[in-house]
């Protein structure tokens, strides 16, 4: 809206962005994570802030740059990115768009695991980490609205409707991440809006595109 443009309808709001991976040490030279550039996270949080918000970036390891006008956080584990989200409750808005590592080792190893030659590794003990999304959307301090992610390679519409009663969001914004689409690592996303009011479904956008679309939403079903 060209008579909008430059309006700050999120001025004295508050807002928390996760994004990227998190790595989950196996030793000091391995890592568990799952495929994430940050594109989307990073964009997001940009937006927001483009809109007058106050936000804070928590990021696990990219390689993209922070983006200007945020204040972020650079975390490692799934742990390190709770603790740092939770330090920042209550906000107006949460944002969950991270990777997480659903698992972690439970006892990662000090020293470089070696190879014994023609030896299988003993095999990994994994523990399920924390569900930040879900922490947050059931928090004392809960922000008045929380949007997470849902990260599909089928039956995208179900598993995202699961995820918005699950983790106590208002809106899940679910892609479907199948190597074919390209959306990982790739500029581009083709998103569904999922919440009580139903399915929105977006066409095929940049991500910055689906970035100030989302950002423009939040401004217009934020409570006062
Ligand atoms: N999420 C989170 N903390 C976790 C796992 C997921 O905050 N430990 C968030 C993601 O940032 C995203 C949403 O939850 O906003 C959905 O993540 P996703 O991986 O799609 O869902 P999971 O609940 O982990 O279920 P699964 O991976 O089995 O589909
Ligand atoms: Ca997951």
């Amino acid at each position: 809206d060209l008579l909008n443009a430059g309006a700050k309808p999120l001025e004295g709001r508050t807002a928390i962005v996760t994004s990227g991976p998190t790595h989950e040490p196996i030793d000091p030279v391995r890592y568990i994570a799952n495929r994430s550039s940050g594109r989307q996270g990073h964009a997001i949080a940009a937006a927001l802030a483009k809109l007058g918000a106050k936000v804070t970036l928590v990021s696990g390891p990219v390689t993209i740059p922070d983006p200007a006008g945020v204040t972020t956080v650079h975390v490692e584990t799934a742990s390190e990115m709770l603790e740092a989200v939770t330090a920042q409750l209550p906000t107006d808005i949460a944002v969950m768009v991270a990777a997480v590592a659903d698992w972690r080792v439970v006892s990662s190893a000090d020293q470089k695991i070696k190879k014994q030659p023609g030896e299988a590794p003993a095999p990994l003990q994994l523990a399920e980490n924390p569900d930040i999304l879900k922490t947050v959307g059931h928090h004392a301090r809960r922000p008045k609205l929380v949007i997470g992610f849902a990260a599909e390679t089928q039956n995208v519409e179900a598993n995202g409707r699961a995820k918005l009663e699950r983790k106590g969001a208002d809106m899940i914004v679910a892609n479907d991440v199948s190597p074919e689409t390209g959306v990982m690592g790739g500029n581009r996303n083709r998103v569904k809006i999922i919440s009580a009011k139903g399915i929105d479904e977006w066409p095929d956008l940049a991500k910055d595109e689906v970035a100030g679309r989302l950002a423009a939403l939040i401004a217009s079903r934020l409570p006062n």
